[in-house]
């Protein structure tokens, strides 16, 4: 029924390709909004902000959690974990790491912290390439070394 429905979810190996958009969506509307709200002085526009942060912090939990438990079953080369896997898991820790201190600070400060609020922002800008730098890490291990299994079976038999 669900495979009628939704073909594609046959070929998933896990479910963390089904998540890791939300937290790139979520963090870079964030960090546009806030922009605008700061440029506009729109108080309106920072609430709709941290909301996203705060949405964005709570997928990106989820991406790393499922990110987590595929590591052990990608079957990839040990050349491509160590230089695409592993630079890709440090790259996601950093940056739910640093969203998860922006959303504490963006709540307690809310919406858009007085204090240091350009190094608030500088913070958040920062946050969106340490981001953009790791979903290429991890879009290289899929569409450059397979990690998906979709370009051939895996696990790759050996022949004659
Ligand atoms: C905020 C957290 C994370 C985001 C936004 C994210 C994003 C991505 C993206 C964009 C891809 C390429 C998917 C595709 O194009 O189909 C990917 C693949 C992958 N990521 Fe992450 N990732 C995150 C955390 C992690 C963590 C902590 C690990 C742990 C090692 C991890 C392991 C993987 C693996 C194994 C793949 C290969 C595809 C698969 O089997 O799922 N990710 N990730």
């Amino acid at each position: 029924m669900v495979d009628k429905f939704l073909p594609g979810l046959q070929h998933l190996q896990n479910i963390h390709p089904l998540v890791v958009h939300f937290p790139v969506a979520f963090l870079a509307g964030a960090a546009l909004l806030y922009v605008l709200a700061w440029l506009a002085g729109r108080e309106s526009l920072a609430w709709t902000a941290m909301w996203l942060l705060l949405l964005g912090a709570l997928s990106a939990t989820i991406a790393v959690a499922t990110g987590l438990y595929a590591e052990p079953g990608v079957m990839v080369a040990p050349s491509v974990r160590a230089e695409l896997l592993v630079p890709h898991k440090r790259f996601m820790l950093g940056n739910l790491a640093l969203g998860s201190v922006l959303a504490v600070w963006a709540v307690v400060a809310r919406p858009l912290p007085a204090k240091r609020r350009l190094f608030f922002l500088f913070l958040l800008l920062l946050l969106l390439v340490g981001l953009t730098k790791g979903a290429d890490y991890g879009g290289r291990m899929v569409y450059d070394y397979n990690a998906g299994g979709n370009a051939c079976g895996q696990p790759i038999d050996f022949t004659q």
